[in-house]
């Protein structure tokens, strides 16, 4: 497991500057008014900080920019990072900071001079978010990650702010690692078992096996797994940090790797499946947050978790299965396999828990990426105020989510010959059909959201918060509507 950087919330120092080990960051706004700590650097460094801050180099940077000036003259460090950054920023800016941080620091420690500088904790958790880097499986190459000191004015509070946000890193983390991690290692045991860990921080865990699953009528969901060596189940993670009310649900997509089945997947980039238990994922992560930072909320978390496998036994493009809803399903493509997991598990989630809302997140369709690229994700709802908070959630969070439209039209394209309904819609509006089918198996009135992450689970690029490969979306987001909506 990859753990997040240790960081410490230390008081400021100037007599030990000189003597510091590692990297030493700090910050200069954009007037070149030097703090406390920038002055003892640039008088250690005979006027190197002022230079640069009266530099081109300097003019020309963003907020939230830095530059590494090396084997400075009169320090022990290695480097002084200096980064550009108002006094008082906001938390983007922070974040944005702390990730130029990162960046540059490599696995060296380092010592960031935040004196009197605002939001520290979120400076902190830009540096921790982006020291990211799984090597579970490189034999001779593993970071070591130095530790994160901040020096600031009054540790104490800064620190009692920093808590909870290294709670969600360490949340992302255990999502970004899981998504990461190949399916040979990650199978749906493994999955499991990696849950049923958590009950160590406090959750309940719950594992439904194959036998459970046939006598609630789980047909949809199992026959997704069913040419599988790997048994098909679903776990459940309850965290009851609130009183006696209702939870709010969040139910994932575990399909630990999806060849499409009998209709099978292209071999070109068939690799990146490994990340189609991406929803799984966050829901995973975002459960483990809320426990570490023992949140005062009632949150159950539900995941499918199935591999999606071609053999003799697999099953059929034309294959009707019954779901636990009742409704019939006509299995037209296999590797539409994501919503037949999700319409049992939305269903028993609402069975079982009557849930005050619920959201569901899956790496559903390759249709979003063609819709919305790597920027968001897909929004579908059922119910303007629960998506309103959502999307201002994300917002506040800086991940990307963009609402999309459901509509009778397109539940209408689902229409089968031969049973209540087919798993795809047509080539026009994948994204759209795919949650329409999923709003089938949401009963009434009940608040509702499907958020489509197969943009955003994993990317090739370095994205805000996450160098290349998993990001972690949507732990935070889910975290903060938790947060600002549902705790008391
Ligand atoms: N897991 C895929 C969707 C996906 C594609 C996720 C690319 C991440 C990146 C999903 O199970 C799938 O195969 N969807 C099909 C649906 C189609 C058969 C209606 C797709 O998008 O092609
Ligand atoms: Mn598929
Ligand atoms: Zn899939």
């Amino acid at each position: 497991m990859t753990s997040p950087a240790a960081v410490s919330f230390v008081d400021v120092a100037l007599d030990q500057l000189a003597e510091t080990t590692g990297k030493i960051a700090v910050f200069v706004p954009e007037n070149g008014q030097l703090g406390l700590s920038a002055k003892r650097i640039n008088r250690l460094t005979r006027g190197a900080i002022k230079r640069f801050a009266e530099s081109d180099m300097f003019a020309k940077m963003s907020d939230g920019d830095a530059r590494e000036m090396h084997m400075p003259t009169g320090l022990v460090a290695d480097s002084v990072i200096v980064v550009r950054l108002p006094r008082r920023p906001s938390v983007d800016l922070a974040r944005k900071a702390g990730v130029s941080i990162a960046k540059l620091r490599g696995a060296a420690s380092v010592v960031v001079t935040a004196g009197s500088i605002g939001r520290a904790e979120e400076i902190a958790m830009g540096v921790v978010l982006r020291g990211y880097s799984f090597d579970d499986h490189k034999t001779n190459d593993s970071t070591d990650l130095g530790a994160v000191t901040v020096m600031v004015a009054k540790p104490a509070d800064v620190e009692a702010k920093a808590m909870p946000l290294l709670a969600i890193a360490d949340g992302v983390f255990f999502t970004r690692d899981l998504v990461t991690e190949p399916a040979n290692i990650l199978t749906t045991t493994e999955f499991a078992n990696r849950l049923v860990e958590m009950e160590k921080i406090g959750l309940k865990v719950k594992v439904l096996e194959e036998p459970e699953l046939e006598k609630l009528g789980m047909g949809s969901l199992l026959c997704v797994g069913q040419g599988s060596d790997s048994p098909s189940k679903v776990a459940i993670m309850e965290w009851n940090g609130g009183g006696d009310e209702a939870p709010f649900a969040l139910v994932g997509k575990g399909v630990v790797f999806d060849t499409g089945g009998i209709s099978l997947k292209p071999a070109a980039g068939m690799e990146d499946m490994t990340m189609d238990m991406g929803g799984a994922g966050v829901v995973a992560g975002t459960m483990r947050a809320l426990a570490l930072r023992k949140a005062k909320a009632n949150v159950v978390g539900l995941v499918g978790l199935v591999e999606n496998m071609p053999s003799g036994n697999a099953t059929r493009p034309g294959d009707v299965v019954t779901s636990m809803k009742g409704d019939t399903i006509e299995v037209i493509n296999t590797d539409a396999e994501g919503r037949l997991v999700l319409a049992d598990v939305l269903w028993y989630a609402q069975e079982t828990y009557k849930p005050v809302g619920m959201i569901n997140l899956a790496t559903l369709t390759g249709a979003i990426i063609i819709g919305l690229g790597h920027e968001n994700a897909g929004v579908f709802s059922n119910d303007d105020k629960l998506c309103g908070q959502f999307l201002k959630a994300a917002d506040a969070e800086g991940e990307g989510a963009w609402r999309m439209p459901l509509a009778k039209a397109y539940d209408d394209l689902l229409k089968s010959n031969v049973a209540d309904m087919k798993n795809i819609g047509g080539r026009a509006a994948g994204s759209i059909t795919a949650g329409q089918f999923l709003q089938r198996f949401v009963q009434g009135d009940q608040p509702w959201i499907h958020l489509d992450i197969a943009g955003v689970a994993s990317v090739k690029a370095e994205t805000a918060y996450a160098p290349k490969g998993a990001t972690g979306w949507g732990v935070m987001s889910l975290n903060r509507l938790i947060a600002d909506n549902y705790e008391a």
